[in-house]
């Protein structure tokens, strides 16, 4: 079968990304972000990231067309997210895309986002092909889920999700209460550097032995937010200085070690050697320190896809895309729409 050539989009979160790709070969990635427009709220504002998606869309799509060097003509099909993800912002990338198919006679296919995170890794050329089954660890700003591959195109298992706030949420959120910019999290990884991980015992959250019984592979990063505030209002009611570095340390070890702790525990059950990384929290050192090292230990092999293609990012859609075409997949009708809560 030859190598479909697919253009796809994703606009879920505050990311407007077009990938190309032909096959499993990345020919453009580009990403316009309105992560400046949402750093006064401390967080992503849905009608705001939805106006910039309606925006960025076109000069994106003619960015991805120059650098790859095809034409609208040359495409074998349009590939979009249709969830899960903010139900404006998804609307817009739904939009363009059945434009785009309608109008260009091409067959359209609308794909999940936590599917295709997982595909980004079919585009990392140095890396030997993915093998299943695997677990797979998608930490961003808006999901926090753990999951079982035992096929791409047919057998992706959500083990489990969290039950509050995001992972990267979670870092954004305590950022916040810190004092430090937004996004929270490259601003924690700093100030963490110079802490101490063992100053404060900050709580794990759903993993006490009755917790994980009934969530196993959920998460929670709500309590520990929670406590984070109160750790340091006390310090501040009895007029101490907080020692930043400390709490953001304590904070990120009790995140890191909650993920890779339940990861791990997957692995185990389910008797998978493979574990995969994705979402833009891999960009945590630490996140990735502690992943390869315990992982090790247990006989476990870590993958971790270029930071491009881990955070949103139009090609990995795309490649999905690629995958289910080569797969024999037939396309999509027009009858969907964007579902923001759109199951794997
Ligand atoms: O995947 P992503 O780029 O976008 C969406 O979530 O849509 O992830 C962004 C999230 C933000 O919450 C940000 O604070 C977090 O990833 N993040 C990090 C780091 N860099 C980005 N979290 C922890 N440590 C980092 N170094
Ligand atoms: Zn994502």
């Amino acid at each position: 079968r030859a190598e479909p050539l697919v253009l796809g989009i994703e606009t879920s979160c505050d990311e407007t990304g077009i990938g190309i790709v032909r096959g499993r070969t990345l020919l453009s990635n580009t990403i316009a972000s309105s992560m400046d427009e949402h750093a006064r709220y401390g967080g992503v504002v849905p009608e705001v990231a939805a106006r910039a998606h309606l925006e960025a869309l076109q000069p994106s799509i003619e960015a991805a067309l120059a650098e790859s060097g095809v034409t609208l003509a040359d495409l074998d099909a349009v590939a979009v997210t249709s969830g899960p993800g903010l139900a404006g912002a998804l609307m817009v990338g739904v939009g363009a895309a059945k434009a785009l198919s309608v109008s260009l006679e091409k067959p359209l296919y609308a794909v999940n986002h936590l599917v295709g995170h997982i595909a980004a890794d079919i585009l990392d050329a140095d890396a030997p092909p993915l093998e299943y089954p695997t677990v797979a660890l998608l930490v961003s700003g808006g999901h926090t889920s753990l999951l079982l591959v035992r096929d791409l195109t047919t057998d992706v298992e959500l083990l489990g999700e969290t039950m509050d706030d995001a992972a990267g949420e979670a870092f954004d959120k305590v950022a916040r209460l810190l004092g430090l910019p937004y996004p929270g999290g490259p601003e924690i990884d700093r100030a963490a550097a110079s802490g101490d991980p063992k100053a404060i015992a900050f709580p794990r959250g759903l993993s006490r032995a009755s917790d994980m019984a009934k969530h196993r592979y959920d998460f929670s990063f709500s309590g520990l937010k929670t406590a984070v505030a109160r750790w340091v209002e006390q310090r501040e009611a009895q007029g101490e200085t907080v020692p930043v570095a400390d709490v953001a340390a304590s904070f990120r070890e009790a995140v890191v070690d909650v993920l890779v702790t339940k990861a791990l525990a997957a692995c185990r059950d389910h008797g998978v050697p493979r574990l995969l990384l994705g979402g833009g929290v891999i960009a945590n050192r630490r996140l990735r320190d502690v992943a390869i090292e315990r992982a090790a230990a247990e006989g476990v092999t870590v993958r971790i896809p270029p930071l491009s293609l881990c955070t949103d990012n139009g090609a990995m859609i795309a490649a999905l895309t690629s995958e289910l075409i080569m797969s024999g997949r037939a396309p999509s009708t027009l009858e969907f729409g964007a579902d923001s809560t759109l199951p794997v």
